[in-house]
């Protein structure tokens, strides 16, 4: 019997981690018959401390492999770091459309009541000409505190995990991002790196003030809906129904406690693979 086939999309979700889960969530929720391969690149973790070339490099390489061999109709870079630092690269080389995850500054600019708000991003993400042309375009008329953190992908992931988060590392990392200028405070924080999201509780919880933490990932979600529309649809094989597939690069596994909340999302399927080896 010849095999069956559906005009479902076939979408790539890449991080380097697991933080990317927050904008797999809402792709899920905005294209629920769309066909996801959601691809952790954990042998490089975290990218936020990776040197900008070898990014670049690596992210050539993965896609060119990944495209070729998978052939998606669409790319979503869940990612603040690979996007701001290769975006225009890959858009460049490859002709599948690639959706990119940056912060969302121009949102900030426009909630901040008092003119004062943070990005806070991994240290490369924030050095970035990509976040810093953002600024400079939607936020002339703020006062913008950028912030680079080091560990907090690492604490998101940890939490991922059913670790104990170490809310006394967290508050230190996020505390840069709470300003005061001229009697006001900060009152925004754009976040610039998709694992910050699944921290959001606990930041709300060791604040030295609240906030509102902005998450671009709905609007992420909304793009790649209105790009795969203008686009035509491969035929890809049907899969059961809400059956996704998990692929990661790391040779020390992804935790046995995640699968129950991986399984939750409907990504069913998870094995190790190097994809370039
Ligand atoms: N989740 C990533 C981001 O949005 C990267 C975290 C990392 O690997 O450093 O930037």
């Amino acid at each position: 019997m010849a095999p069956k086939t559906a005009s479902t999309p076939k979408i790539i979700v890449f991080d380097s981690g697991l933080g990317g889960l927050t904008v797999y969530r809402e792709l899920r929720d905005t294209l629920p018959n769309a066909r996801y391969l959601y691809i952790a690149d954990t042998d490089a973790f975290p990218y936020g401390n990776l040197h900008k070339g070898e990014l670049l490099t690596r992210l050539l390489a993965l896609f060119d492999r990944l495209i070729e061999r998978e052939k998606p109709d669409i790319c979503v870079i869940a990612c603040n770091t690979a996007s701001t630092i290769a975006l225009a690269h890959l858009r460049d080389h490859f002709e599948v459309p690639f959706i990119g995850t940056v912060p969302a500054i121009k949102v900030a600019a426009q909630q901040t009541r008092t003119g004062l708000f943070s990005v806070l991003g991994t240290p490369s993400t924030v050095a970035q000409d990509y976040t810093l042309d953002l600024v400079e375009r939607y936020a002339g008329s703020c006062e913008v505190t950028m912030v680079g953190a080091s560990d907090l992908a690492m604490l998101a992931e940890q939490f991922m995990q059913g670790e104990k988060v170490d809310e006394d590392l967290l508050r230190h990392e996020i505390a840069p991002a709470f300003a005061r200028r001229n009697g006001q405070r900060t009152d925004c924080i754009a976040l610039g790196c998709t694992h910050y999201p699944l921290l959001v509780d606990l930041m709300h919880k060791v604040a030295p003030w609240s906030v509102t933490y902005i998450d671009p990932a709905a609007a992420i979600a909304r793009q790649t809906q209105r790009v795969l529309s203008q686009h035509s649809v491969r035929k890809h094989a049907a899969t059961e129904s809400g059956a996704n597939q998990l692929l990661y690069t790391g040779g020390d596994g992804i935790g046995e406690n995640i699968s129950p909340f991986l399984q939750a999302m409907g990504l069913l399927d998870v094995s190790h693979d190097e994809i370039i080896g």
